[in-house]
């Protein structure tokens, strides 16, 4: 079962909710707008359904919602922040703002940041520079999920990655994707909903591949393509988390295992100017012919629509600005419930 919600209803509670748990009311809007963002998507792994780790994360001290981001380090072109433990969502719009204003004005902003906490959706951040007539990129380390090939133990995370690039009239192009076959978020909520999962996402804890979701969970994530996306996700991982010096492999903690230490999470962000690169107007023009070409391309049979990266999310959020989206039961009861616990109001159908 589900509930029907409108976007601005749950994007206030969301909020509202942060806001009443401690974070100040601008940076509790930042944390709406990105997990709202991942609902409107359909990407329902990273949106409202993290909200009761976060706040329970919060509650035990282990999110920091009064820090700022502390430059550790910097040139006209570069940074290292600290991002004091805060909400990775939090942490993440501003160092990418950051990024973004040294891409003004050098054009390129590449900012990386330790002591972050799980930061969502990637997209978010590349899109961001993506609206400034940028290239923008975004990615974080995250707990080790996945072994190394012919490894028999979680080695390394599954290092979400985003690039945006921007078009004039067609929808941006967003890669946005984790190195694991799918995201763990995705197996989470199938656990949550008691569905099962195909038998390439995971293997069970003895390396055998399951369908069971609360197995996957204990096991391992299997890579997307094998070697090579072990090697992206430790090519992602270099940038996040060694370039930075946040925590990297077996040393980072799980937001739901680890209930003892802060999340020393990285990520590294990146705005290149489109400015730096000749006239903004005519890439732009480029990328429309560019996405046209390759949308026109020969369909498979039973294919009605060929996609660039991005675009079914992107199409899928338009239509739930005006239509709304749902929410499984399960992910919503705990909504509820905090609701209650923090006297905020939560409107749905
Ligand atoms: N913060 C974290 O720690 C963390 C960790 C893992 C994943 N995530 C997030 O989870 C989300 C989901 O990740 P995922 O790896 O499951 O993504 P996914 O497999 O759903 O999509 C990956 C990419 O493929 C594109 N795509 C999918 N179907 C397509 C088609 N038919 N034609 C063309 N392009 C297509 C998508 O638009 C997307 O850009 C991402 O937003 C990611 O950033 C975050």
């Amino acid at each position: 079962m589900t509930v029907k919600v409108n976007h601005q209803d749950i994007w206030n509670f969301v909020s509202d909710l942060f806001h009443a748990a401690g974070t100040s009311k601008e940076d509790a809007d930042l944390v709406a707008d990105v997990l709202i963002k991942a609902d409107l998507r359909g990407v329902k792994s990273h949106g409202v359904s993290r909200i009761p780790i976060y706040i329970k994360r919060m509650e035990m001290g282990l999110v920091k919602p009064a820090a700022e981001l502390k430059i550790l380090h910097e040139t006209p072109v570069s940074a290292v922040v600290d991002g004091g433990y805060n909400l990775g969502q939090i942490t993440a719009t501003k160092a990418m703002r950051l990024a973004i204003e040294k891409a003004k004005k050098t054009g390129v902003g590449m900012v990386c940041m330790n002591k972050s906490h799980h930061y969502g959706i990637a997209a978010y951040y590349s899109q961001m520079a993506a609206d400034e007539d940028m290239i923008g990129f975004s990615c974080a380390n995250t707990t080790a999920l996945m072994a190394a090939p012919g490894g028999a133990s979680k080695a390394i995370g599954n290092s979400p990655f985003s690039f945006a690039f921007p078009a004039k009239e067609q929808l941006p192009v967003v890669f946005d994707a984790a190195c694991s076959a799918v995201a763990q978020g995705k197996i989470i909520v199938a656990n949550i909903n008691g569905q099962k999962i195909p038998d390439n996402w995971a293997l069970d804890p003895e390396g055998n591949p399951t369908t069971d979701p609360a197995q996957a969970l204990k096991g391992f994530l299997l890579p997307m393509a094998g070697p090579k996306g072990y090697g992206i996700a430790v090519v992602m991982e270099t940038l996040a988390g060694v370039l930075s010096g946040s925590d990297t492999g077996i040393h980072l903690g799980s937001i739901y295992n680890d209930l003892e230490n802060p999340q020393d999470c990285g990520n590294f962000f990146m705005a290149m100017d489109l400015k730096a690169f000749g006239d903004a107007e005519a890439f732009k023009e480029r990328m429309d012919q560019y996405i046209l070409d390759m949308k026109s391309g020969k369909k498979a049979k039973n294919t009605a629509e060929l996609f660039m990266p991005g675009e079914i999310e992107l199409k899928k959020e338009a239509q739930s600005l005006k239509e709304g989206f749902e929410i499984e039961d399960d992910t919503f009861a705990p909504l509820i419930e905090l609701a209650k616990k923090y006297k905020v109001e939560l409107k749905y159908e």
